[in-house]
């Protein structure tokens, strides 16, 4: 009916588009906005700028409806009770820091459109005491609106799930009144969420800030622990999947987040790391996270560990040699090549004068952008067929289900480089591949 809560979402990148489809999907009526023209267009007709599973399928029942559109013409914001804040805050060239340019430049043509009592929420990754400026600058504006800060933890892949149901919700809010009129809003909103007892923490600005950046520290930390593990593995002849299992058997360590390999990419964890660093060090409190910095050295350094692999395997010398490289995305189920240790490896390896020809289920057109000086090719059999080596970067289900014995007949050289320890090495060594795992024996 007329009484529900009319939203709008400012920037339509991945986070932006997903929000703003699953705010729909979940009956709110949802405007979108982004001042790329050309994805407002694809978003008006249903189409999912990239690649993301379910999302085309909610994005074309919402626009259908009439629950969900986009603009990109900012008065039509007017209106909206609700405006989330998803536009990127990528690394800044050359240096650690974020770089707040959108953030800002979103907040400031907001302004104009907005009324008394409406909310503000950011979505953004930033660094702690955003919010409370922005927070600032829109009291001073007159405008009467309020900000809420309301971090996001979807993960590729899994992305509309996340936003539906949650882990967690996170509410930064204002203090007194103010903080309670927020505070009730976004109830209203994520009702669906609440109702099925998802956990949710109420805070101020700079912990809601916190919350996220420290959470995708956490997850870069663990990835670097085991791949530190595997690298002391590999002097020792010990084995970091088993090593993982075993501690990962104890409660308090878990599993998850223990996989050894080419190690951390993508649009979050890498930038966040390190924009991490550079406002911990403008806060007087460097030291306090310097250990990520040792995070994204052990990080690179296990990319280059798969190029000399490779090099090692082919008796020091890749140039001219065919290379099979399967995956690209920097992770399975994604087109996303950002900061991907899959691309980079491939890069390397084509640096070093090798014919690599790489293959992706979903990621060529974007690698091909970036990268044209590279061979792709759309079958696992294409590459495969005359290499001197094969490396898998990226755990896609068709590269982990690969049938070792009929790709032994395509190559030239049966041997295999597992960068993300996914294939079955008993199975592939039984069908005659010389088989070389990460921090694997
Ligand atoms: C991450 C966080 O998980 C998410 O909560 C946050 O909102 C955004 O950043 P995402 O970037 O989608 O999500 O990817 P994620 O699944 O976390 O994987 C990140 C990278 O770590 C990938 O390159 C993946 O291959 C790598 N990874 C993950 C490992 O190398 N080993 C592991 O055990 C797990």
């Amino acid at each position: 009916g007329d009484d529900r809560v009319k939203i709008s979402v400012i920037g339509c990148g991945y986070l932006g588009a997903v929000h703003a489809a699953s705010m729909a999907e979940l009956g709110h009526d949802v405007i979108g906005f982004d001042v790329d023209e050309a994805k407002i267009r694809s978003l008006s007709a249903g189409e999912a700028p990239f690649f993301e599973p379910g999302l085309p399928e909610i994005l074309k029942s919402a626009t259908a409806s009439g629950r969900l559109r986009f603009t990109s013409d900012v008065t039509e914001l007017k209106g909206a009770k609700v405006h989330f804040l998803a536009v990127g805050t990528p690394q800044k060239a050359g240096e650690y820091a974020a770089d707040l340019t959108y953030v800002d430049l979103a907040v400031e043509s907001l302004i104009p459109q907005l009324s008394e009592g409406d909310l503000l929420v950011g979505k953004s990754t930033v660094p702690v005491g955003t919010a409370a400026r922005l927070a600032a600058r829109i009291d001073a504006s007159g405008s009467g609106a309020l900000l809420a800060w309301n971090p996001e933890f979807l993960r590729e892949g899994f992305a509309v799930k996340d936003t539906i149901s949650p882990d967690r919700l996170v509410y930064g809010i204002p203090e007194g009144e103010r903080g309670l009129v927020a505070k009730a809003l976004l109830d209203e909103i994520y009702a669906t969420a609440l109702s099925n007892d998802t956990p949710l923490v109420v805070t101020d600005y700079a912990t809601a800030e916190l919350v996220k950046v420290s959470a995708n520290a956490f997850l870069a930390t663990k990835i670097s622990f085991i791949n530190a593990m595997a690298e002391i593995a590999e002097v020792t002849g010990a084995d970091v999947t088993q090593l993982a299992d075993a501690i990962g058997f104890d409660a308090r360590i878990g599993r998850r987040f223990l996989n050894a390999g080419v190690g951390f990419g993508g649009g979050c964890l890498p930038k966040d790391i390190r924009a991490f660093s550079a406002r911990a060090e403008e806060l007087g409190r460097g030291e306090s996270v310097a250990f990520l910095k040792e995070v994204d050295a052990i990080n690179l350094r296990r990319r280059q560990r798969a190029v000399d692999l490779v090099v090692e395997s082919l008796g020091g010398q890749v140039y001219q040699k065919k290379i099979a490289v399967l995956g690209l995305a920097f992770k399975p189920d994604s087109d996303d090549i950002r900061d991907s240790p899959a691309l980079d490896v491939a890069v390397q390896l084509h640096g070093l004068g090798a014919e690599v020809v790489a293959t992706d289920p979903e990621a060529i057109a974007n690698s091909a952008r970036k990268h044209p000086q590279l061979s792709f090719t759309e079958t696992v059999e294409d590459a495969l067929h005359g290499a001197e080596a094969v490396v898998v970067v990226t755990e896609w289900k068709e590269f982990r289900e690969l049938d070792p014995v009929a790709a032994k007949a395509l190559v030239a050289n049966a041997i295999v480089i597992d960068g993300r320890n996914c294939l079955d090495a008993e199975a592939w060594r039984a069908a005659g591949w010389t088989y070389r795992g990460m921090g694997r024996p």
